[in-house]
């Protein structure tokens, strides 16, 4: 993509991290994937965001919350966004709610023009792994951003 990309996740074990990546190198050209507690100051001149955390109580996690609170008000006018989270597989996820939603709620407000629906990518525990397939998926999912981003 010949557009300025940031990617910016949080992650506690590693598996977000690792979908972060995936999709990173699948958008290609000018990436930068930054974890969010160093990424806030980095949005200068990114006309595509891609944020994701993991899932804790239904919301992103507190240094990803952080992150978000950074951004100013107006900040995203005319940004590309999407968002993703990581999560459980089990029921509970939908009585609790995920971060991705919260997220892109987030963004949207501050001007971020959502390129695709909020994304969950799963994993077998708290600690992961992630299951089966699930970077091949956000590596698919990162290069549909960048069809859509080239088209739009
Ligand atoms: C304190 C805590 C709360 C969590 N709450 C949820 C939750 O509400 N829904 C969910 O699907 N997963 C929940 N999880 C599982 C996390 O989503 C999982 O740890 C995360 O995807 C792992 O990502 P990471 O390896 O990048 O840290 C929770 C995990 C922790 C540690």
């Amino acid at each position: 993509l010949s557009t300025k990309t940031l990617v910016v996740y949080d992650s506690a074990f590693g598996n977000t991290e690792k979908i972060a990546k995936a999709i990173g190198e699948a958008i290609g050209g000018d990436v930068t994937v930054l974890k969010a507690s160093g990424a806030a100051g980095s949005l200068t001149g990114v006309s595509l965001l891609i944020v994701g955390a993991p899932t804790y109580g239904g919301r992103p996690t507190p240094p990803m919350l952080e992150f978000l609170d950074k951004i100013p008000a107006t900040g995203l006018q005319g940004v590309k966004v999407a968002t993703f989270d990581t999560r459980l597989t089990s029921k509970l996820v939908s009585v609790f709610g995920v971060a991705a939603k919260k997220i892109a709620a987030s963004l949207e407000s501050k001007g971020g023009i959502q390129m695709t629906p909020p994304e969950g990518f799963f994993v077998k525990g708290r600690e992961g792994p992630l299951v089966g397939g699930e970077t091949q998926r956000a590596a698919a999912w990162g290069r549909t951003i960048a069809e859509r981003v080239q088209a739009a």
